[in-house]
Parts: structure tokens; sequence; C-alpha cells
């Protein structure tokens, strides 16, 4: 079939299968990486392949629920994982506020800090048990004195027993903390398949760029090492992948600037974010944070976003407007049935979709649309329906999901203007406007769409002779 037929509405429209061959969704074959599963948006997807080729940056303005989250993460699943890292901090006997960095290859970082583990706790036990010894030797010589003239002196082993616990306190005291000197793995790509994908959606400057922890105790033996306070932050996590940040404009202009210094020189020291704490003393040595970075949003997140941030992305990268809905063809149909494979998939609990099911689903993806010959890209609204749809058939045990479950799940999965339309339905039925029996002469029945819900109602003209001038035969009134 070809385009031109489908758009010929009539006999497409009867047959909302026309030209697909299907028995059940069962059979549809789900492609393994995520970026294969991405419905309609050929133009986005050609962009983020070729942009984690080069490593560049990207912008995804669109509606909710157009997939742009999906494409973010489909993006750390392209790019290489054999370039991965791992972070650690490890403390500076110079100067302990500034914890000195290292980069080690994937997989590395927890090598070390589980070896420098065992050797501490080897190295704690001989120290245990150094100390072990010395008590009871103090306590032991104590005891033979008591003993040595015959009669007992208790005295003696009193005083040897205060001696030994003092000399045990002493020595803890004196001795180097061997746990103090352990690095800290700060980014551990340990056993991950593909690239890191960090949303950093929302977060506040010190989830974004990293932290260092306060620390109550900052003398007397009871402090905790500034290496060890040392939090790292999404964009360090990202390192090697994509940092994903939705709706961008809410992000503080000062972190947009940050944000903006870190794509420039691909590392950021970690500071204390917060002034009052003690954090804010201890910078450590620049951590690396070579991400590629996806920003999404609305029209608005264009608009409120720092300047110099969004030309470096368009200098340095692409932009890309997601569709709201595919044209109807038989290919983009073929896709929307392999969406509702993926979803049933995805949800593991739901029964698959029979024909009857699947057409009523596109019929929806055509009504959702909003335009003749289109099926609309909203997918999460729509894969919404697909899970209310496949729970119905669950609960009744049925084997697949059919045309009649999804019938029931649009009633049951009304939005609020859906809901609001249909209590105001009821009510004009009250006053009894319509006729819909017999013939009567300056009456007309009307239907008015409301809102984006695509809901009708029903809405009534009536001739009625003219008040104020003789002569005009009326006009009519609503
Ligand atoms: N183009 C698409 N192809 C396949 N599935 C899609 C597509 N768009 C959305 N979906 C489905 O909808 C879900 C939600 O999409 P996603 O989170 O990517 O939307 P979004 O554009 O990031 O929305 P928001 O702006 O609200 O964050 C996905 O997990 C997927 O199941
Ligand atoms: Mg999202």
């Amino acid at each position: 079939m070809t385009e031109s037929e489908v758009d010929k509405d009539g006999q497409v429209g009867t047959d909302l299968l026309a030209g697909v061959d299907l028995k059940t969704t069962e059979d549809i074959e789900v492609p393994k990486l995520l970026i294969d599963q991405v419905i309609g948006q050929e133009r986005s997807v050609e962009v983020i392949k070729k942009a984690a080729k080069q490593s560049r940056h990207v912008m995804l303005i669109g509606t909710p629920g157009t997939g742009k989250s999906m494409l973010g993460s489909s993006m750390a699943e392209l790019l290489p994982k054999e370039e991965l890292q791992d972070t650690l901090a490890y403390p500076n006997a110079e100067d302990k506020n500034n914890p000195k960095i290292r980069v080690v290859p994937r997989g590395k970082g927890k090598e070390i800090v589980d070896a420098q583990k065992q050797e501490v706790r080897k190295r704690i036990q001989m120290r245990n048990t150094f100390l072990m010894f010395t008590f009871f030797l103090i306590m032991g010589m104590g005891v033979i004195y008591a003993f040595q003239d015959g009669e007992i002196k208790v005295e003696y082993i009193f005083w040897s027993i205060i001696a030994a616990a003092v000399v045990l306190l002493v020595f803890r005291w004196m001795m180097p903390k061997e746990e103090a000197m352990m690095p800290k793995l700060l980014v551990n790509n340990a056993g991950h398949e593909t690239a890191p994908f960090v949303d950093a959606t929302g977060s506040h400057s010190g989830a974004l760029l990293g932290d260092v922890r306060h620390d109550p105790y900052q003398s007397g033996g009871l402090e905790t090492p500034a290496h060890d306070r040392v939090e790292a932050g999404a964009i360090h996590k990202a390192h090697k992948g994509v940092l994903f940040i939705d709706e961008i404009n809410t992000l503080r202009v000062e972190s947009q600037q940050n944000l903006l210094t870190a794509m420039q020189e691909k590392e950021y020291a970690i500071t204390g974010q917060s002034e009052r704490s003690a954090g804010a003393m201890v910078k450590t040595d620049p951590v690396p944070c070579d991400f590629v970075m996806i920003a999404a949003g609305n029209l608005d997140a264009v608009a409120g976003m720092h300047p110099a941030l969004r030309s470096r992305i368009k200098g340095y990268g692409y932009e890309i407007y997601m569709k709201d809905s595919m044209d109807d063809t038989v290919e983009n149909r073929k896709k929307l049935i392999r969406f509702i494979a993926q979803e049933v998939r995805k949800d593991k609990k739901i029964p698959h979709f029979d024909t009857s099911g699947v057409k009523e689903v596109i019929r929806e993806a055509r009504r959702r649309s909003g335009r003749k010959g289109h099926l609309t890209l909203i997918l999460r609204d729509l894969g919404g329906l697909v899970r209310v749809a496949g729970d119905i058939a669950h609960a009744e045990g049925a084997k697949y999901t059919t045309g009649e479950h999804v019938i029931k799940a649009k009633a049951m999965a009304k939005s609020v203007e859906q809901q609001l339309a249909d209590e105001y339905l009821e009510h004009k039925k009250d006053y009894q406007l319509f006729k819909t029996e017999g013939v009567e002469v300056g009456r007309v029945n009307g239907l008015a769409v409301m809102g984006d819900s695509g809901v009708m109602l029903p809405i009534i003209a009536e001739v009625t002779p003219a008040q104020i001038e003789r002569g005009r035969t009326g006009n009519s009134n609503w």
C-alpha cells in the first residue's frame, strides 16, 4: 500500500491493520539495543548516533513523553565502554585539605581499594595482637610480684591492671591510623556493561558538581580525613558517558555557569559547596569529567537557558526538535505494533495483544494525534493505555489483551479534562435541550471539541424571532 492510499482515509480507516500481517504481538521481535526501539523519531536517532560517534553534546526539545530520556540512555549504550575509568581520592601528606586524585582503568579502582583494605586489616590485626601481648605482659608481671613473698599482695595486681590500661590507651593514641590512609573510590565503573547514563535533572549544586561533607569533629583524633569526605558529583560520575539534564532552565544560573566550565575544561575540582561547612576549606586536584551532555526540555527550556551554555551546545553539538506525530503509513503502523510488543515485554506482567487489541490502540493513536492521517508519538501516554488494558486483561485471566480490554481501559484511564467533560455532559442532559427524535424547524444539533482531550460536547443552535428591529428575519442564538 502506498502513502497516498493511506491518506484517502476511508478505505484504510475501516481496516486499521490494512497491510500488516499479524496474529498477536507475541510474535513480534523487539530489537536489543535501546536506540533501535525508539519509534518515529528517525532524525533524532540519526543525530544521536552521529553525536555518540563524535562525542558531541545534544539538546532535545519537545513534548513530554516523546522519548527524550529514552534517547539519552540509548546514547550511553552507543558510547565505547572500553574507555571507562575509575577515580580515586588519596590523602595528601603535605596539605591535608588538598586530596590527591588518581585515575585508573575501569575496574581497577575497586581492586586497589579492596587490596588496601586487606592490607589494613592485616596491620590492624598485628597491632591488636601486639597491644594484647603488652597488656597481658604487664598484668602478668604484677601477678608474679604479688605472689613473690608468700603472702598475696592484691594491690600489686590492681596497679598492674591500671598500668596496662594506660599503656594500651597511649599506644592506641600514638599509633598511626591505618584506616585514614585508605583511598576513597569516587567513581566506580566496575561491572558496568555500558557507559554511564547519569540523570542530573533538578540536582542542587553539590549533587551536580561534587561536594565535601562537613566534619563536626575537626581535630582531637576524631576527625574524618578530608579525602574521605569528598563526594563525586553527577558530572564526574558521567565521565566518558552521558550527563542528562531535563528542564535545564530550572538549574540555577551559577550551576549552569559551572557546568559550562566543566564542559570546557573536561575536569573539575571538587570543593565543599556550603560556605559555612568545614568542607569549604577542602579542594581536590582536578577530577576528570569528560562527558557528553544531553539537555532536554520544552521550548521554555531554550528561553531560560544560560546563553553561553546554549551557544556551547550549538557550536559543539546538535539541537533537535522531537516530533509529536508521524504519518499514518503501513510502515509506521508496524512500528506502533512493535511499540505495543515492547511495552508488554517491558512490563512483564501483562498479556500480549491480539489483533483486535492492536487495532484499538492504533485507532487511539490516530485519534490522539489530533491530525488527519497521523499517529501520535506521545508514546508515554499511549504506553499507559497499553498497561491499563493489559492489567484489565490480566485481572480477567485472559490469555490475550483484546479490543474490549482497550476500550474498557480508555474509560478507566481518562484524563482530568475528559472526566470534567463527562460531568458537564451529565449536567447538560438534565435540561434536555436536545431533541434526538422527530423534526423541528429552526433547531440545529452540533458538536464541539473540548480542549485537547478530543471529547465531543453536544451544542445546539436555535433560530428565534428578532426582538428589536422589524423586517429582519431573526438571529441565531446559542
Ligand atoms: N519514540 C519512542 N519510541 C518508543 N518508546 C517511546 C518513545 N517515546 C516514549 N516512549 C515510551 O515512553 C516512555 C517515556 O518516555 P521518556 O521518558 O523518554 O519521555 P521524555 O520525552 O523524556 O518525557 P519527559 O519530558 O516527561 O521526561 C519510554 O520509557 C518508552 O517506553
Ligand atoms: Mg524524561
